[in-house]
């Protein structure tokens, strides 16, 4: 399976006086277009997709991903306002229509992705509380043999002196690592948040952070070399391999 993987995009509405406007709109368009040409089986979003969460700036969002022609599952972050992401992708029927938490299973052919939600309203940080603890242990537990893929907006670990004590509580980091250390078949976990392109082994299994698709955001990329050219990230999971990801420089 392949899957792109597309995060923090931090859209404005065309009428913002942020100068980033229109260089963030242009890049979500070039790496819309770029994916459509990859052909994935699935694009996921993990979060921060709009600034400061409102319907204006999700209605700028749906029109700039409306020529992607892969099934989207979007996740929100931080800078997500989640009920008005709710209200914007109501025709999105994987997402839950009640309920504080947006995460859910799909069960594409031959793997899973479980999106998890690491947001709470007026919180910055991650959280990973005992609802959502029991949850993902349920559906973890439910399907132990399929290879499964975790998307979430915020990395459950800390990176360099960049990202330190990512979570409001470290023990509820530290619980996302126990549940998923204890099931094998989890391929990776990939995350957005950071801006930062990592990867490392993380609870017995692959993480990934990938860059923020915003290239004014972005860190840890030879911007004269990248020359303002957004990247994303393709994601091929099977049994035979895991997880093998490619960061993806657009045109
Ligand atoms: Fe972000």
């Amino acid at each position: 399976m392949l899957v792109a993987q597309i995060s923090d995009t931090h859209i404005l509405t065309p009428e913002s006086d942020q100068p980033a406007a229109e260089l963030r709109a242009d890049c979500l368009r070039r790496c819309v277009a770029d994916v459509n040409q990859q052909q994935p089986d699935a694009v996921i979003f993990t979060g921060d997709t709009v600034q400061h969460g409102r319907p204006e700036e999700y209605a700028r969002l749906r029109e700039l991903l409306a020529p992607l022609e892969a099934p989207l599952y979007i996740v929100p972050g931080n800078r997500d306002d989640k009920y008005e992401m709710r209200a914007a992708f109501s025709d999105h029927a994987y997402l839950p229509k009640s309920g504080e938490l947006l995460q859910y299973v799909i069960e594409a052919p031959a793997v899973r992705l479980v999106a998890i939600d690491s947001t709470s309203h007026g919180e910055r940080k991650g959280v990973f509380c005992p609802a959502r603890q029991a949850w993902l242990e349920e559906v973890l537990s439910d399907q132990p043999e399929q290879p499964t893929l975790l998307f979430i907006h915020h990395p459950p670990f800390d990176v360099g002196d960049h990202y330190v004590g990512g979570y409001r509580r470290p023990a509820e980091a530290a619980a996302l690592a126990d549940i998923v250390s204890r099931h094998a078949q989890v391929a990776g976990l990939v995350c957005g948040h950071v801006h930062w392109l990592i990867e490392r082994e993380w609870a017995g299994t692959q993480a990934r952070i990938m860059p923020s698709v915003a290239v004014d955001l972005r860190k840890g990329i030879d911007e004269t070399e990248a020359r303002g050219r957004p990247v994303y990230l393709l994601h091929r999971l099977s049994r035979a391999t895991g997880l093998v990801s490619q960061a993806r420089r657009t045109s």
